[in-house]
């Protein structure tokens, strides 16, 4: 099972982390307990904070759109929301009245060629990462870096199989037989802080954060383009 070839397949259904907005929702609290986070928090120190209403806004896999309905929004009329996924998502994103411009893009690969240079303000994933090799995550931030506006912003969260390994295993929703398997047989490839430094780095950003502590299980980076 590589890891590539089952991402593309798997997350068919629309994968939702729930409701971003209500004040309880049964399928975000589950969700919460497993990262060992609060997603209110979340949407207020890194969405709220970072986005204004006029960005262009890139989201890698939205899947159902649990953090995209918080970037939508965020944006008015003068912004634009551009998402990138391997699922087709347009049927459960939708544009809101007097909202941005939405353009979803399906794509199979981390070309992303077809996007303009220069666009994007922001760009945001949550529960993608920690699904894509070391190799993969090294392409999406090759790839998109021309794409980015000197002084965009890229906040995104990722594997950290080093605090994984602290807040257990079990706990964390991930199968504690994965450690003794290869990168290309499991959902959840090894990364970790140390690693995702020196692709940020390595492709020319600098590093604002490389965890927010927000959460437990996972890191969750903060970046520039310089
Ligand atoms: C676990 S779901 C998370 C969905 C949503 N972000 C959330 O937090 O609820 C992962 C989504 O990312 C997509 N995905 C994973 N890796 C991707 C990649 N390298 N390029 C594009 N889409 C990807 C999957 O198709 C899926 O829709």
């Amino acid at each position: 099972m590589p890891t590539l070839e089952w991402l593309k397949k798997e997350f068919h259904y629309g994968y939702t982390s729930g409701n971003m907005v209500k004040n309880s929702d049964e399928i975000r609290e589950r969700e919460e307990r497993k990262i060992g986070g609060n997603y209110i928090e979340i949407v207020q120190k890194l969405l709220v904070s970072h986005i204004q209403p006029n960005f262009s806004v890139l989201e890698l896999g939205p899947g159902r759109g649990s953090w995209s309905q918080v970037i939508l929004s965020l944006l008015n009329r003068d912004g634009k929301f551009t998402t990138l996924d391997f699922q087709d998502v347009s049927k459960w994103i939708n544009s809101v009245e007097d909202g941005p411009k939405v353009e979803h893009f399906q794509i199979d690969s981390f070309d992303y060629s077809f996007l303009k240079n220069d666009e994007f303000n922001f760009f945001w994933s949550f529960g993608v990462l920690c699904h894509n090799n070391i190799d993969s995550i090294y392409q999406i931030f090759h790839n998109i870096y021309p794409k980015m506006k000197k002084g965009a912003i890229l906040i995104h969260q990722y594997a950290d199989w080093e605090k994984l390994e602290n807040f257990g295993w079990e706990k964390g929703g991930v199968p504690p037989a994965f450690k003794e398997k290869m990168d290309n047989e499991i959902w959840w490839p090894r990364n970790n802080q140390k690693a995702m430094r020196a692709i940020l780095e390595g492709n020319g950003y600098e590093v604002l954060a490389i965890d927010c502590n927000l959460v437990q299980r996972d890191s969750i980076f903060i970046c520039k383009k310089i």
